[in-house]
């Protein structure tokens, strides 16, 4: 009997020690600081570990990380290593003063790399104690890596973005979001290609159609190689020049 009631007090007693606990730790506060500062390593990384995600292949994978000195007197930063020699690891300042911070930037490229990377970054200071830091991003692929071996936006892969989608679409204002957006920006107000809005609709006609002679700005009618039907560039001049 004594067991089976045991069990039942048992609870109550945990259920009440934990209702009691945020009470008893601000009692306790200034020792729970002594503790914290206890744990803390003399030299520290924030974070541990830092995750970017995902990262276009050849674009840098760039993280700021903080290295904390929790000691007592300056330190000054007399190593700072990366697990491989494609990681840069730069520190606004070497000396750290005492319960000071600097910003520690790591940036890897990304050229030749794929799906899930780890990259690790080990600091010492001058009192001997040591750090680490791992970054970690998964490479996507990139079209645009290999820009220069096409003859045009319409050739080869691109094709699949750059001039596949376009076909089937009526709206012209989604064949502009869908075919143009990407380099002339939302709205036509200009991005990597420029503003569109200052021209009338026969010269955006014209130069739809036929192009302006560059690979990225190739003429979009079908008779010069394009995805669009007459009627779609028709539509899409009128459109874009109506835009305010
Ligand atoms: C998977 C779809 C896709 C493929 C394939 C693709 N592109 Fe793009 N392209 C885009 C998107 C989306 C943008 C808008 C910018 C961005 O998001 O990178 C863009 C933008 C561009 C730009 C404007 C500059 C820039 O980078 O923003 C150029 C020039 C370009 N593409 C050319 C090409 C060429 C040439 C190819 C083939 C080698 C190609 N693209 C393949 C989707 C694609
Ligand atoms: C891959 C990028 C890209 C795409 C996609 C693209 N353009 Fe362009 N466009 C350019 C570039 C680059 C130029 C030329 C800029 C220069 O000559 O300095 C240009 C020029 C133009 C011009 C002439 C601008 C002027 O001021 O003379 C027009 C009009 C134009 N584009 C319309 C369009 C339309 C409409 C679409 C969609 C059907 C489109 N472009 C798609 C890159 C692009």
């Amino acid at each position: 009997m004594v067991k089976y009631l045991s069990i039942p007090l048992c609870l109550f007693l945990l259920s009440c020690s934990q209702q009691e606990q945020p009470q008893t730790e601000v009692k306790q506060e200034p020792t729970a600081d002594k503790v914290v500062s206890q744990q803390m390593p003399a030299l520290h990384i924030q974070p541990a570990r830092y995750d970017l995600g995902d990262i276009k292949e050849g674009e840098a994978a760039i993280a700021t990380f903080i290295v904390r000195n929790n000691s007592k007197q300056a330190i000054e930063l007399v190593d700072i290593q990366a697990s491989c020699g494609c990681t840069a690891a730069e520190p606004d300042s070497y000396i750290i003063p005492s319960n000071g911070f600097t910003q520690l930037k790591v940036a890897v490229d990304t050229t030749a790399k794929q799906e899930g990377i780890k990259k690790a970054v080990y600091i010492t200071d001058s009192l001997g104690n040591k750090a680490t830091a791992t970054l970690t991003f998964n490479v996507v692929s990139n079209p645009h890596l290999k820009m220069g071996a096409v003859k045009g936006i319409f050739d080869g892969q691109c094709a699949s973005c750059h001039f596949q989608p376009l076909k089937a679409v009526v709206e012209p204002s989604k064949l502009y979001d869908v075919g143009c957006a990407m380099c002339h920006g939302e709205g036509a107000t200009g991005a990597y290609a420029p503003d569109l809005r200052h021209l009338d609709t026969q010269t955006l006609t014209t130069i739809i159609a036929q192009g302006v002679g560059k690979p990225q700005m190739p003429g979009f009618a079908m008779k010069h190689g394009g995805p669009l039907s007459e009627q779609q560039i028709h539509d899409l001049a009128i459109w874009i020049a109506s835009l305010p």
